[in-house]
């Protein structure tokens, strides 16, 4: 039987490059599309060998992602694993604080946000999974035929995106986007037809 094929966003740091490197590790390891816009790191690509297909593009970009949906038009996928998502922290004022003495806080404050950042992290946080779980949709559904259990898609949110958890404030950016990315899930869970608990073919886990 061939290998089953998962895909991980965000692959080439924090926590999707560590979900990579563990499902490149397992004695008998899946294709692992992997996809960031940062270059993978070469001695992880070098140690795992042809496991890992490495696709450097934005998440926000309908065509460049809808491209490579279409490069994998036949081959089922049993699990994404979506990773990719910045911060919202106002880069300006980052990149005023000096190494060493950064205080994340204050780069999301009432005073600090900016339009420019509120919108670019709703872009890549809201839009980006959208765009990505939506392109990759008729692959997942392949995989429904090829395994016994349910392709799965697992969505890093944040419990700050929860409403009633923040009680400290701040955090514009991020918490706004993992909010909306949250209601996003939440009807893709009711719209996609073969998902969710009840009609239960597909998995869905926002963590
Ligand atoms: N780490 C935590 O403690 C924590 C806690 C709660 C939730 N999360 C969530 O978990 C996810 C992963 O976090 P992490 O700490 O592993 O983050 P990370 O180390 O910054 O990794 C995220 C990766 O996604 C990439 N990326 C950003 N925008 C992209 C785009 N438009 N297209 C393609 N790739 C893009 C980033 O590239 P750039 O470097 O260019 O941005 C980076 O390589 C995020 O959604 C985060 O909000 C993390």
């Amino acid at each position: 039987m061939p290998p089953e094929t998962i895909i991980i966003t965000g692959a080439s740091s924090g926590l999707g490059l560590a979900f990579v490197q563990h499902y490149a590790s397992l004695p008998t390891p899946p294709n692992i599309i992997a996809i960031d816009n940062q270059p993978f790191p070469p001695q992880i690509a070098e140690q795992y060998g042809t496991t890992i297909h490495f696709h450097q593009l934005d998440i926000t970009s309908a065509q460049k992602v809808q491209d490579l949906a279409s490069t994998l038009e036949s081959t089922p996928v049993i699990l994404i694993l979506h990773c990719a998502g910045i911060r919202g922290l106002v880069p300006g004022i980052v990149a005023q604080q000096k190494q060493g003495d950064k205080d994340v806080a204050a780069t999301e404050t009432l005073e600090a946000m900016d339009h420019a950042t509120m919108m670019r992290t709703f872009e890549i946080n809201t839009w980006g999974t959208l765009n990505i779980i939506r392109a990759f949709l008729p692959q997942l559904r392949l995989g429904v035929a090829g395994i016994s259990s349910k392709p799965k898609v697992v969505i890093l949110s944040s419990r700050m995106g929860s409403i009633s958890a923040n009680t400290a404030g701040g955090g514009y950016a991020y918490r706004a986007s993992k909010a909306a990315l949250n209601a996003v899930v939440k009807s893709l869970t009711i719209d996609v037809p073969d998902s969710g608990k009840r009609k239960g073919r597909l998995g869905w886990r926002r963590v």
